[in-house]
């Protein structure tokens, strides 16, 4: 009997991984759908500065680019914008109230160039081989299993692609964040590298958040 119950436990306790095995970091839980209006509180612009963010990214126009882990969309207008007519976004995540927000916010925009996709923990469900740019804001550290889906991603971006995050500074403990949910650079190159990418840039010029622009490694 108590082998019938462990087994089912153990194989839970493995799979809802809760730090990471190459750093000890502690996995943030998923911001849910109550911290919506959070993420376009209006002095977001003034803490984030998200124009000057991706003017310092530089975002082609006619390009392909993932919103990953998008939220109610407060980078993905942006992106669509910056993309063009010619340009496409695929912007994800896995709540469904955070999809359907999204959409009522590009619906109020006239923005036809994205196309919002409801993801599952461990699938960004992005076409592969086909991305120039995946975006990730504030969203890598909330990841169950950053592994996988950085497999996945991995797959997704076109050879010479860029995979970019933004995380609140660890390092830095005037920013007001709690601290599961910031990251220091150290730690987000042990984590990303060893899954088939090279840290290629690191711009510091943001009040509270690093930017980390990773490119696919030759394998
Ligand atoms: C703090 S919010 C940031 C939202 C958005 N990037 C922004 O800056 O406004 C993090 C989002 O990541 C999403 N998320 C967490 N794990 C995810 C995963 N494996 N794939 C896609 N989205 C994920 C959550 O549902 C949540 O909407």
């Amino acid at each position: 009997m108590f082998r019938i119950l462990l087994i089912p436990l153990l194989a839970v306790c493995l799979w809802s991984q809760e730090t990471h095995p190459a750093t000890g970091r502690r996995i943030a839980p998923v911001m849910g759908f109550g911290g919506a209006d959070w993420l376009v509180r209006p002095e977001r612009v003034e803490e984030e500065e998200p124009d000057k963010a991706l003017d310092a990214i530089g975002i082609a126009a006619g390009s392909t680019v993932g919103d990953v882990g998008a939220g109610v969309g407060y980078f993905t207008w942006r992106l669509a914008e910056r993309v063009g007519p010619k340009g496409k976004v695929y912007a994800n995540d896995i709540q469904p109230r955070m999809i359907e927000a999204l959409k009522r916010n590009l619906a109020a925009r006239d923005i036809t160039n994205v196309e919002a996709i409801l993801s599952t923990p461990d699938d960004p469900r992005l076409p592969a081989r086909s991305l120039d740019l995946i975006l990730m804001v504030d969203v890598y550290h909330e990841f169950a299993r950053p592994e996988v889906m950085l497999r996945k991603m991995r797959a997704a971006l076109k050879p010479d692609g860029r995979l970019v995050l933004l995380e609140y500074r660890k390092e830095d403990p005037n920013v007001p964040i709690r601290h599961e949910h910031k990251m220091s650079v150290p730690e987000v190159k042990a984590e990303i590298e060893p899954e088939g990418f090279r840290l290629e840039k690191v711009i510091g010029t943001l009040p509270r958040q690093h930017i980390l622009i990773f490119r696919p490694s030759v394998q």
